[in-house]
């Protein structure tokens, strides 16, 4: 091989090298007397070898394997010596070849490896990689060859990629990062972190999603760097000039995502990592919790007040205080002497009751979740076989290894109990994991891997998404055809098929409710859709306009919860009294009204890999000023919304994209691509419909399921250009939908010239239960005259002082005219 130990090449910022760990500092100082470590760089490529869809390319020693996943995604692998590791991902369960037409060319000057859609270039004098389009437009280049170190103390190596960054690249993504959503500049780590009160820039947080959006001359493509060690990225913080992402070890392997548009990119990102599964519709109603609520008393008081006062909510949640000493799957039975009976008379209610669950065990001999996981050696142990222990909530505890498949299936049949107690949900918390004092577990830690083994270096950043994945699977088993509900706080790639996600401990201040704007836009572009932030803010004290604004963000964050910290006051919708409990109580109502838009946008979500939040940079990528743009954000794709997100705000500017918006209070119909002032006084919101919306509302309940539907109201927003939208709807609970039981419904919506038509078509096995539509169609531009419903003319139709055309309509109808 040639030599190509260089050191400090031109180009690669000094500070990439630096690495924390004091013995990589030591090995490295030339002072020391020791053999310094040397960056390797790939030099140029001597072979090429095609195997079916893989792409072998060698410099003699160091390998690198090109894979054609489909038309618009490859895959890269650098193997040091030529040895790649065997084939395994926690975020790509399956890697599907779908894709017929590529193959290799050779150029004087490089190896082309293409599809229809794209091409990766390998050049032969340096061996840069490089990505373009069938236009040949350069998307992503590199800046230097991949590189390495060897890691003396582990084995295996520091891997390294830099790519060029040009001066306008915008980028997105990384799931959950407490800064600014457009992340030119900033240099972020990927190691989940238990992080009480974060504060802005805090970085690392949760959860860790190596996966990023690069926005260049208007084209978008996706880096997805699949290698769960720590890693760190940098858009050109150190150098403007270069964006690198590397990891402490595993290998150097990532997927390039082919756009050009983000919404393709966050799509496909989606094929390899897959969506979250259709919720239960009550998840996605309101939900309370704090810690904690108890006695049962306690929880009782609370959930009543919520009927009394007439406030929808779905989800009552028990933390860490219903247990017996912190004991998981144990109940305190002092404060809950019966909770089978106490969970029972919730749900007569309309109350899901939800329970923490830490991956902490309580060593304790008489307690039999420990003495099962000791007897069958499912407890984490140090590299010499000692136990991992630590001490949280319960103290002395040691942790089951959910990276053992064995183990994932004994943690979610402990759920059997809860569940026939009538638990409807569970929360996974603590699963960075986090362990007092030392933060977490130490890096010699032994996990099973699925087979692959290896230390917590590797299985840190997955050891929560395995926990939340073993509860997930077990509530599957247990719950048969009821779709259970679960949530987490660490993750990484691909944890959203298995759970929700929240935000963590935030903060009671303005800021953070600026930061949970930002975070949940992050994460919904980043694959875990169904997110939210503790509303209110965990710690601190919120007064009554914090909490109503975060209510009002809340009410269009796909996961809606309030929490608290146990030593704050008490924090219910109505805890700030008046004007807020009932401001408070009119949104959470109208998140119970807009339900079935959720639930459809969710069905867009799961089914076809669509965001359900969706920054504005989405909608216009090629408006350079929108890469900066971060309070306003489509919830689906018919509704823009812009929270309020400062103190004493009576109007606020909000950008809307192109077309022609209406205003949700007022109903005035608003030209966009334009900054607009909007009246934002507290009890309201900036809220705008896309015209040509087809927007179904349910009447207001208490909870899902409260009253039978007898009519779905459909507010059609009038447009003088075809526009479609898309309703879908199933039994709400069950997983009949993967046996193709639901119904997808399409409107298309013309107007031209003094006629209105609505067309209405379907497709699936699933039949609704109310008969009818209560259709109210919004700023016709003119008197209607004739309704002609499928060849009838409708008579029974009345106008609304607004213009509104109001009437009733056989839910089935197939098209309506009105001129
Ligand atoms: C952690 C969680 C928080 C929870 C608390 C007690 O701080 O993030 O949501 O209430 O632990 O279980």
């Amino acid at each position: 091989m040639e030599e190509n130990n260089i050191q400090n090449p031109e180009g690669i910022p000094a500070k990439l090298a630096e690495l924390e760990e004091d013995e990589f500092h030591h090995v490295n100082n030339p002072a020391a007397g020791i053999k310094p470590i040397v960056k390797k760089y790939l030099s140029r490529p001597v072979s090429a070898e095609q195997k079916n869809n893989k792409f072998y390319f060698s410099d003699g020693d160091a390998k690198v394997e090109v894979t054609v996943v489909t038309d618009e995604i490859i895959r890269v692998r650098l193997a040091p010596h030529g040895v790649f590791l065997d084939e395994f991902s926690y975020a790509v369960p399956k890697l599907e070849k779908k894709v017929s037409v590529f193959g290799l060319n050779e150029l004087e000057e490089e190896y082309i490896v293409y599809t229809n859609i794209i091409n990766c270039h390998i050049r032969k004098a340096d061996f840069f990689v490089s990505f373009s389009d069938n236009q040949n437009f350069i998307t992503s280049s590199d800046a230097v060859p991949m590189h390495w170190e060897e890691n003396v103390k582990f084995g295996g190596y520091y891997v390294y990629c830099t790519k060029t960054c040009h001066s306008d690249e915008s980028f997105f993504g990384m799931g959950d990062k407490a800064t600014e959503l457009n992340l030119r500049g900033k240099r972020l780590k990927n190691w989940n972190t238990d992080a009480y009160s974060f504060a802005w820039n805090q970085d690392p947080l949760y959860r860790s999603i190596p996966f990023y959006i690069s926005l260049n001359e208007g084209v978008a493509h996706g880096i997805f760097f699949d290698n769960t060690f720590k890693a760190e990225f940098d858009f050109g913080a150190e150098d403007p000039t270069k964006t690198s992402f590397w990891a402490e070890g595993g290998e150097l392997q990532y997927y390039y995502i082919h756009g050009p548009h983000m919404m393709d990119v966050v799509k496909r990102y989606h094929l390899l990592t897959g969506t979250h599964p259709m919720p239960p519709m009550w998840a996605l109603g309101y939900h309370q919790c704090r810690w904690s609520y108890y006695p049962e008393s306690k929880v009782r008081m609370v959930t009543k007040t919520f009927r009394e006062k007439k406030i929808p909510c779905d989800g009552i949640y028990l933390d860490i205080d219903y247990m017996d000493g912190y004991r998981c799957f144990t109940w305190n039975r002092k404060y809950f002497p019966d909770p089978k009976k106490m969970i029972k008379e919730l749900s007569e209610q309309g109350f899901k009751t939800v329970v923490i669950i830490d991956p902490g065990i309580r060593v304790d001999d008489n307690y039999s979740v420990f003495k099962e996981g000791k007897e069958n050696r499912y407890f984490c142990r140090r590299c010499d076989d000692y136990f991992m222990e630590g001490h949280v909530w319960p103290g002395r505890c040691q942790f089951p290894d959910f990276t053992n498949p064995e183990v994932r299936e004994w943690w979610g049949n402990l759920f059997d109990e809860l569940v026939q107690l009538g638990v409807a949900g569970v929360w996974n918390d603590m699963n960075e994991p986090a362990v007092f004092g030392t933060g977490t577990f130490p890096d010699d830690v032994r996990h099973q891997y699925d087979g692959q083994r290896g230390s917590h270096r590797k299985a840190h950043n997955v050891y929560g998404m395995q926990m939340v994945r073993a509860t997930y699977e077990g509530l599957r088993k247990i719950m048969k055809n009821k779709r259970p509900f679960t949530i987490t706080r660490a993750g990484y790639a691909g944890v959203q098929r298995f759970s929700s996600v929240w935000t963590g401990d935030n903060v009671a201040s303005w800021e953070h409710l600026i930061l949970g704007n930002i975070m949940c836009q992050r994460l919904s572009i980043s694959g875990v859709s169904f997110c939210g932030t503790d509303i209110g803010g965990f710690s601190g004290e919120p007064d009554g306009e914090l909490f109503t604004r975060w209510i009002q963000l809340g009410t269009f964050s796909p996961f809606m919860r309030a929490h608290s910290a146990g030593d704050t006051k008490e924090r219910e919708p109505w805890s700030f009294g008046e004007p807020y409990t009932s401001i408070n109580r009119k949104f959470i109502e109208l998140r119970y009204r807009l339900l079935p838009y959720l639930y459809s946008a969710f069905w867009e979500h799961h089914r076809y890999g669509f965001p359900i939040v969706r920054p504005v940079v989405m909608h216009e990528q090629f408006e350079p000023t929108n890469h900066f743009r971060q309070d306003e954000f489509t919830y689906g794709d018919k509704i823009l919304v812009c929270p309020v997100l400062a103190a004493g705000q009576k109007n606020r500017k909000v950008y809307l994209p192109k077309g022609k918006w209406y205003n949700f209070w007022t109903h005035e119909l608003v030209e966009g691509g334009k900054e607009l002032m909007v009246a934002a006084p507290l009890e309201t919101m900036p809220i705008f419909v896309k015209a040509g919306s087809v927007i179904p509302e349910y009447p207001v309940m208490q909870y899902v399921g409260e009253k039978e539907i007898e009519e779905v109201k459909m507010n059609v927003y009038y447009s003088d250009f075809e526009a479609n939208s898309f309703i879908f709807e199933d039994y709400g609970e069950t997983f009949a939908y993967e046996q193709d039981i639901y119904l997808e419904k399409k409107f298309v919506v013309r107007g031209k010239e003094n006629k209105l038509t609505i067309q209405q078509s379907m497709e699936g096995l699933y039949t609704p239960r109310y008969e009818n539509y209560h259709m109210n169609i919004i700023g016709l531009p003119f008197k209607p005259t004739r309704i002609i419903v499928d060849d009838h003319e409708v008579k029974d139709f009345m106008i609304a002082s607004d213009k509104t055309v109001q009437l009733k309509l056989r839910k089935n109808f197939t098209q309506l005219v009105i001129n």
